[in-house]
């Protein structure tokens, strides 16, 4: 795991090398500092000679500013690869992200896939730096300090021997008492991650349904749950303090005592003894570092685990291979389709034995009660989610026979929750198709009965819309991603009750305008309002997942109870409020 994190460090691996170098460069100074010290001590102080101790002074100034230098750049190095580290590892997630289909976005969910890309990725930056710095650091430390203290008494390192194996044993039992705490702990974040993203965007419901009170104890909810849990987890973290402080008085008082001894024995200097105490002192704290850092890296795995997942996951829809496409007529066919949604729980299919022939150019209309399945069906067209048996044909090759491009390409499509996005409305509109030319824009927003209020703003076609377009209307923004669908001038054209906030005047000019203008293409209709579709060519009747009836206005009238009872309901009451 760690070597595949390490190839995320692409473009930055000189700063990844040159820092741990640089924190063995820092360690390697500091630690020379005790072994000047003592030999000004013994040559300088115990001897009463001052030569000694103005070169060993002046050496430790120039090994100070090495060390600190050192350690500076250590820093920024590692910054530097951290930082990159996480920057690929966001950008190859988004990547990989892009090339989902809306069936994989389902499987993770939005807002888990946003924590992934944001708060995990922070983690593993600070694992990184850790490693890079504090670990290495702690390493060396270690190693040197042992070294140094066997070389220069052997004796007092058997001090070293017997606290160090209890120092150990407590801070492993104390790790394992923490790893699952803090591992409910990222649970718990998780969950306040999510509501709070599902919170924040779904604000306007949230408001309209004045659930801010209910909304606000599901965030204190999490938010203790949170704190609770982290709390738990440091706790027993800090526990680790009083057992340092145990160890550290104890090695002190047994080299104190043992190295005493041996000072009055003139087995030793006593400016070693010194110098050694200090060595200890580096080797306790230097397994405590390294602990903590082992702690931090299992933490960390738990936020590799899920962003590898992402970075694994095979996109389920992908494109066919390139070949000789048809050309484009707009011609759409459904073979005995049937399909059902993957995610868990929904087993059910939504569609069944759906056949359908849609001729170049024909304008059709979908009607059927709500969640009968009018969104899915025409989803299958562009690919967004693949059959489960049975095929969709476009222009007479299956769709899953296109390149993913080729095939959208020729599909224009209005969302039944269509967005906008921020920026200009050209820039959206040049979303569609990014060659159109000025005139084409206008034209596309002519038809899409949208030209007269773009106009209307004093900035026109440069105004700015804010994130989900938010400061243009309901019917404004309909109208909006249909004329961004028309600029693509495609071969075929689904609207998924998409001139539901638009009033049935300019419904009805908007019709008009695709009657006249899009004599070649295909349009499908997903509507609410018979009379919004009553002119098309032809009306398709879903009933829970299958076609009811097939035909014209008055052939349903006549043949299809359901139409005849959806068109009955509406003209109840004076039909639409306009
Ligand atoms: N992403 C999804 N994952 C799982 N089930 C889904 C998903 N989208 C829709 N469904 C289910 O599929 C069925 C058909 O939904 P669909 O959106 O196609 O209905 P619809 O006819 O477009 O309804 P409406 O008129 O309200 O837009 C519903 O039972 C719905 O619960
Ligand atoms: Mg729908």
């Amino acid at each position: 795991m760690l070597r595949r994190i390490a190839s995320y460090l692409k473009g930055y691996e000189k700063y990844a090398v040159a820092s741990p170098l640089l924190v063995v460069l820092e360690t390697g100074c500091e630690l020379t500092i005790p072994l000047l010290m003592a030999q000004i001590i013994n040559q300088g102080i115990l001897k009463e000679d001052m030569a000694p101790i103005w070169r060993s002074g002046a050496l430790m100034v120039v090994v100070a500013v090495i060390a600190t230098f050192a350690g500076g750049m250590a820093a920024k190095c590692a910054t530097n690869a951290a930082q990159g580290l996480g920057a690929n590892l966001r950008q190859a997630e988004f990547e990989k992200i892009s090339s989902f289909s809306f069936a994989d976005i389902d499987r993770f969910s939005s807002s888990s896939l946003i924590t992934r890309m944001t708060n995990d990725v922070t983690k593993i930056q600070n694992m990184a730096m850790i490693c890079l710095r504090i670990l290495i650091r702690a390493g060396t430390m270690l190693i040197a300090s042992v070294v140094l203290t066997l070389t220069i008494s052997p004796k007092l390192a058997l001090v070293v021997l017997v606290i160090l194996p209890v120092m150990a044993a407590a801070l492993l039992t104390i790790m394992r008492i923490c790893m699952p705490l803090f591992e409910k702990m990222q649970k718990a974040l998780d969950h306040l991650n999510e509501t709070v993203q599902e919170n924040l965007i779904a604000v306007r419901v949230v408001k309209s349904y004045v659930r801010e009170d209910r909304e606000r104890e599901k965030f204190m909810d999490a938010n203790d749950g949170f704190t609770a849990a982290g709390l738990r987890a440091v706790l027993r973290v800090v526990a680790m303090q009083p057992v340092m402080m145990i160890c550290m008085a104890s090695a002190t008082v047994l080299a104190l005592y043992f190295g005493g001894n041996m000072v009055l024995g003139l087995e030793l200097d006593v400016g070693y003894l010194q110098t050694v105490l200090g060595y200890i002192m580096q080797i306790l704290m230097s397994v405590m570092f390294v602990g903590m850092a082992i702690l931090q890296y299992t933490q960390a795995q738990a936020s590799t685990r899920r962003i590898f997942e992402v970075l694994d996951a095979q996109p389920t829809i992908s494109g066919g291979g390139e070949r000789e496409l048809p050309a484009p007529q707009g011609r759409v066919e459904f073979r005995d389709v049937a399909f059902r949604y993957q995610t868990e729980g929904a087993g059910e299919d939504v569609l069944r034995n759906i056949n359908l022939d849609i001729k170049p150019g024909e304008f059709v209309a979908i009607v059927g009660g709500t969640g009968t399945g009018k969104s899915s069906l025409v989803n299958l067209i562009p690919r967004f989610y693949d059959v489960h048996r049975g095929k969709v044909l476009v222009d007479g090759l299956d769709v899953r026979d296109y390149p993913l491009d080729g095939l959208r390409g020729r599909i224009g499509m209005v969302l039944q929750n269509n967005v906008l996005f921020s920026g200009t409305i050209r820039e959206n509109l040049l979303w569609g198709n990014e060659n159109a030319t000025e005139e084409e824009l206008i034209q596309a927003a002519k038809d899409a009965q949208a030209y007269d209020f773009i106009m209307s703003f004093p900035e026109g076609f440069d105004t700015y819309l804010e994130q989900g377009g938010v400061n243009v209307s309901g019917g404004q923004k309909q109208r909006l991603c249909i004329a961004r669908a028309m600029v693509r001038k495609p071969a075929v054209l689904i609207l998924d009750d998409s001139t539901s906030a638009v009033d049935s005047a300019t419904e009805g000019r908007i019709r008009e305008s695709f009657r006249q203008n899009l004599k070649g293409t295909t349009v499908i209709i997903i509507a609410q309002r018979i009379s919004s579709v009553q002119y098309a060519d032809k009306i398709v009747v879903l009933d829970e997942g299958t076609v009811s009836a097939t035909g014209t206005h008055d052939e349903l009238m006549a043949a299809s109870k359901i139409y005849k009872e959806i068109y009955d309901s509406q003209q109840e009451g004076g039909g639409e409020n306009g």
